[in-house]
């Protein structure tokens, strides 16, 4: 009787999961079995495409922030191949690793020459969403210099820098997807009209629908501002050490680095008091003024406790060092910003060991790691 009953059971639930299925099948088909087979037998793709649309809670504007599934899922599997490098060993994802916000965990990063990068990589998971930050709105551009203004702009020195990708021309590189049997199903879902875009263009746009795509706001820092604590009070859900940094940081820290979503950041380029003289003048090295040496971008902060080594040129290797810079080491630097000065005096904060360890505890609650490592971001590759 009791295997009977067993028995009965496991029929009934496997023909419900098999309508489920039917029914799931029916509304979401993303692909054919035939492409599902040809992309599975390289890559680790749901049958169902990952949503890449972001949902930004209302302390950070609360609306989406739309994505193309299909030119992201492209982005993704491009970001992730090694073989579309000069040496075939080095991807997007080698310098910008995602278990580290998308940076890596060097001072300089290794390309495919023996030669390293001139600074130290960015993260690109250090905003509640890239495409909100740099695309719509937010005014501020790529790279520690500025650069570039777009994440085509930025792929396009990356893949061709000889350090970096070491690719001659970026149509070497739509040779080389061409030759893919998984390339040619996922640029024919990314690029239904095809006729329109070139290659090289479609490659690039496939990047930065990835790039603009990466999101995080899963801190313990938003889900106090999720569950309506008020942004300048004490948080209910923080130790009284977190309180006390995050204090710290809104007197002295986010009149440059800013927590929201970025629209309204008003600094986003400064000299923030390394050094009386740069071998890397930054900003100053595009524009060639003088009032620029020495001033980079104002990075953002989400994830900070998983990006080190800090800096342009990486020089401090943990938190506690970043912050001893700021309570005692700021040089007086021609182009020091307003902000790190009191009159024409280096503002040093002089913090005490409690002060100094509850910013640190503060920068910590800035961490998404679930996001980070979520499915839609990863390595793709079997
Ligand atoms: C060899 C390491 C390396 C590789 C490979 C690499 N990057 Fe980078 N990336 C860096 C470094 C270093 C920086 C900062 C450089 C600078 O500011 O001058 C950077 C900066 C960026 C930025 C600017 C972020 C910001 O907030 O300003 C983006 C976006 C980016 N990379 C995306 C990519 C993409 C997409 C690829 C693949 C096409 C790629 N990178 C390949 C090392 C690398
Ligand atoms: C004047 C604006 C300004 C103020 C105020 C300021 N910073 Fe910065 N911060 C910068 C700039 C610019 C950089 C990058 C400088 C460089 O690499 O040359 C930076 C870099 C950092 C970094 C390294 C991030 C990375 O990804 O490498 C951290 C961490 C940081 N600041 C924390 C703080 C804290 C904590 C405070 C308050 C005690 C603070 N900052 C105050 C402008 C500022």
């Amino acid at each position: 009787m009791k295997t009977n009953i067993t028995l009965l059971f496991a029929i009934i639930t496997l023909s419900i999961s098999s309508c489920i299925r039917d029914e799931v099948d029916a509304v979401v088909k993303n692909y054919t079995d035939e492409e599902l087979a040809i992309l599975q037998r390289s890559l680790d793709l749901p049958a169902e495409v990952n949503e890449y649309t972001l949902n930004l809670p209302r302390h950070l504007g609360g609306f989406p922030v739309f994505a193309n599934n299909h030119q992201a899922t492209l982005g993704r599997v491009i970001f992730y191949d090694k073989s579309l490098s000069a040496n075939g060993q080095i991807s997007c994802a080698s310098c910008h690793q995602p278990e580290q916000a998308f940076a890596d965990g060097d001072r300089f990063s290794q390309g495919v020459t023996t030669d390293r990068t001139d600074r130290n990589s960015l993260g690109l998971g250090s905003f509640p969403s890239f495409n909100g930050y740099y695309g719509f709105g937010g005014g501020s551009r790529m790279f520690w210099d500025e650069r570039a203004g777009s994440v085509v702009e930025q792929s396009r020195q990356s893949l061709l820098n000889p350090v970096e990708m070491g690719l001659e021309h970026i149509s070497d590189l739509a040779d080389k997807v061409q030759q893919k049997d998984y390339y040619n199903v996922l640029f024919k879902k990314a690029f239904p009209n095809s006729a329109f875009l070139s290659k090289e263009d479609q490659v690039l746009t496939a990047i930065e629908a990835f790039v603009n795509s990466i999101g995080c706001f899963d801190t313990k820092y938003d889900r106090e501002l999720m569950a309506g604590q008020n942004e300048n009070a004490n948080f209910n859900g923080f130790t009284s050490q977190e309180n006390m940094g995050k204090n710290l940081f809104k007197i002295h820290c986010e009149n440059c680095h800013n927590l929201g979503a970025g629209f309204s950041t008003v600094v986003t380029v400064a000299n923030n008091g390394l050094d009386m003289e740069y071998d890397d003048p930054g900003v100053g090295g595009i524009s060639g003024k003088t009032r620029d040496i020495g001033v980079f971008k104002v990075p953002m902060l989400r994830n900070v406790a998983v990006t080190a080594p800090y800096m342009h040129d990486g020089r401090f290797s943990t938190l506690e060092e970043v912050v001893e810079h700021y309570s005692t080491g700021v040089q007086n630097h021609h182009n020091l910003h307003q902000n790190l000065k009191v009159g024409n005096q280096v503002k040093h904060l002089n913090l005490n060991e409690e002060q100094k360890s509850a910013l640190v505890a503060f920068l910590h609650t800035l961490t998404d790691r679930e996001s980070l490592l979520h499915e839609r971001y990863s390595d793709p590759f079997k």
